[in-house]
């Protein structure tokens, strides 16, 4: 398989992770993008999974405002429709980021915790600045996971876990520390006037949700982790020793931060 074809195998959220995707909202998960949006405005939300943030950009937006969320997996895109598909000014579609059909359409074109799951993320984000209107500006929020803190941190089998994860992933083409390139990518795809707002994600213990949201490493051991495992990067025994220290970890650690930076610019007036 060529390397893209990896990533895009690898990208593929198993059904299960739908949960952690509905947990996300905009003011939470994506503030960057918040503080941008104005009433009436058209964006488009690539790499929506099941809607959640999408659905808040609609009520930022207002009746006047109109909002197109797509992401490449069906199942995703039906149960965003599902959930939000009543919604008035919100429309959900099967579209594949690298291949995006629309040309100066939009205000703000936005992509969250996607291009990390990409091989060529500069050909994504090629496709995102066609799409967005001159003067219109592209959001782009992702994470740097080698910069991923825990407090206490977790025992050897959760770390050895991460580490693997990691290698997984890089050996598919995707990028683990892609906030830190995203100014680079946002440039190159001829944005300007290029804001970096940091959004790291701290979670303490003693919040309402701690246990959920720190979950998601635990999470992942139990979805990507089976992936993981029919790709021969870790035994089942060493998957399975691990999502039980991850979670046992979402229940007794302290606190964790995940790195996240948003960087937008705006497509030539
Ligand atoms: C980690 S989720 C992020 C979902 C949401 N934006 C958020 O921040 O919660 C990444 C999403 O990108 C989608 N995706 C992966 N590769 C894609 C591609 N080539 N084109 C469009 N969507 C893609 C996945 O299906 C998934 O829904």
């Amino acid at each position: 398989m060529a390397a893209g074809d990896v990533a895009r195998h690898r990208a593929e959220m198993p059904s299960e992770t739908a949960a952690i995707l509905d947990r996300r909202s905009l003011a939470r998960d994506h503030r960057r993008l918040a503080a941008m949006l104005r009433l009436g405005q058209r964006v488009l939300d690539v790499g929506c999974g099941t809607g959640a943030i999408t659905r808040g950009i609609v009520e930022a937006v207002g009746p006047g405002g109109r909002v197109l969320g797509v992401d490449a997996n069906r199942e995703l895109i039906d149960a965003a429709r599902r959930a939000h598909g009543a919604v008035a000014g919100l429309e959900l579609d099967v579209q594949d980021a690298y291949a995006l059909p629309y040309r100066e359409r939009f205000d703000v074109v936005s992509a969250a915790r996607l291009l990390q799951w990409l091989a060529e993320p500069a050909r994504a984000l090629a496709a995102m600045a066609r799409a967005t209107r001159p003067g219109g500006r592209v959001v782009v929020l992702d994470y740097n996971h080698e910069q991923l803190r825990f407090e206490p941190s977790p025992p050897a089998r959760a770390r050895d876990f991460l580490a693997a994860f990691l290698d997984w992933r890089a050996e598919a083409g995707m990028d683990n520390a892609i906030a830190d390139h995203l100014v680079e990518l946002v440039e190159r795809a001829g944005l300007r006037d290029v804001v970096v707002t940091p959004q790291h994600e701290t979670l303490r213990r003693g919040e309402p949700d701690f246990t959920a949201r720190a979950g998601i490493w635990a999470d992942v051991a139990a979805t990507r982790g089976r992936q993981m495992v029919a790709d021969g990067f870790v035994d089942e025994g060493a998957r399975a020793a691990a999502e039980a220290q991850l979670r046992a970890w979402s229940r007794d650690g302290e606190t964790m931060t995940m790195y996240l930076l948003a960087v937008d610019g705006a497509r030539a007036a």
